[in-house]
């Protein structure tokens, strides 16, 4: 990170926070999960790392994170090594709904790392609800947004979030969740956030990237989620709280959330209810 007057100004500021609106975020779920977090523990591994809430509520000192989403893990590097660079780029967009069609059709190959972190945040500020997806051949296609003053220079969050990932030992990853979880050891945190399984084909949202997360996905982690706690890790998850997952996870402490649904653009739509369940290996 570079330094100059003005981080020193910056650096005396706010705690960091998810630096994009990410479908499944946890912002509402954070005072549970917090609750139900081990009290302590060596690395924190979150496989699934999205817009980190967790992670950044918890600010551990030692992390393992990473997501399938390439664009994603390139903006948590680049915000990292090269904040300042970032901050100069986002100055440059605006709000406008040709220079968004043309700023989402930019072949990322083309770009450098930091035009592409640039690229994506100002996208997740000023697309339809902040999703992301991508069509079949892998390319962002949400529409225009229309908000009125999107937050796009978002500074003092990413200067902090910058010094967070700057203070502490975080290793970031571009790669399927099993390969990371296989690098917890015993004593670890691995907090799993998956898509969630859907109520019903319309009711959620789990299409983040090329390809679907499908219910044997969902029975592929739970049997890792078993192999974790049998190794020593403490493990913690959150999911829909649907028959299916209560199944999966029955031999484990199962914790029924009141949430409501994140992304939604009707507000009528936002209703509360037992949506989320917390599965927990350990006892604090
Ligand atoms: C529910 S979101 C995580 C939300 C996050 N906890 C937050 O606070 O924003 C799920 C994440 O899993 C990622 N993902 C989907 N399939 C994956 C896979 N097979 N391996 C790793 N990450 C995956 C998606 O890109 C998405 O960021």
């Amino acid at each position: 990170m570079r330094n100059s007057a003005k981080t020193v100004q910056l650096e005396l500021i706010a705690s960091p926070k998810p630096f994009v609106k990410w479908a499944g975020g946890k912002r509402q779920l954070l005072d549970r999960l917090i609750e139900h977090a081990p009290r302590s523990y060596n690395t924190y591994l979150e496989p699934f790392i999205g817009g980190g809430a967790l992670m950044f509520a918890l600010m551990p000192s030692k992390c393992i994170i990473s997501d399938i989403n390439a664009e994603l893990i390139n903006t948590y590097n680049v915000i990292r090594e090269d904040v300042y660079e970032l901050l100069d780029s986002l100055e440059q967009h605006t709000n406008d709904e040709k220079y968004f069609y043309a700023m989402r059709a930019r072949n990322t190959i083309a770009l450098t790392s930091v035009e592409r972190a640039s690229r994506f945040i100002y996208l997740n500020k000023t697309c339809f609800n902040g999703l992301y997806r991508e069509n079949s051949k892998g390319f962002f296609n949400v529409p225009f947004g229309r908000y009125e003053n999107p937050n796009i220079v978002d500074t003092e969050n990413l200067i902090a979030v910058s010094k967070y990932l700057n203070d502490s030992d975080v290793q970031f990853l571009n790669q399927d969740y099993i390969r990371t979880a296989d690098m917890a050891k015993k004593g670890d945190f691995v907090y799993f956030d998956p898509p969630y399984l859907p109520a019903s084909k319309t009711a959620s949202f789990t299409k983040y990237a090329k390809s679907d997360f499908t219910v044997k996905d969902q029975e592929r982690l739970s049997i890792k989620f078993s192999e974790l706690a049998n190794r020593g890790c403490y493990v913690l998850l959150s999911n829909s709280n649907m028959p299916f997952i209560k199944e999966l996870y029955k031999d484990f402490e199962i914790i029924e959330i009141e949430a409501t649904r994140a992304i939604n653009c009707k507000a009528e739509k936002r209703g509360k209810g037992m949506y989320e369940v917390i599965v927990k290996s350990y006892y604090i």
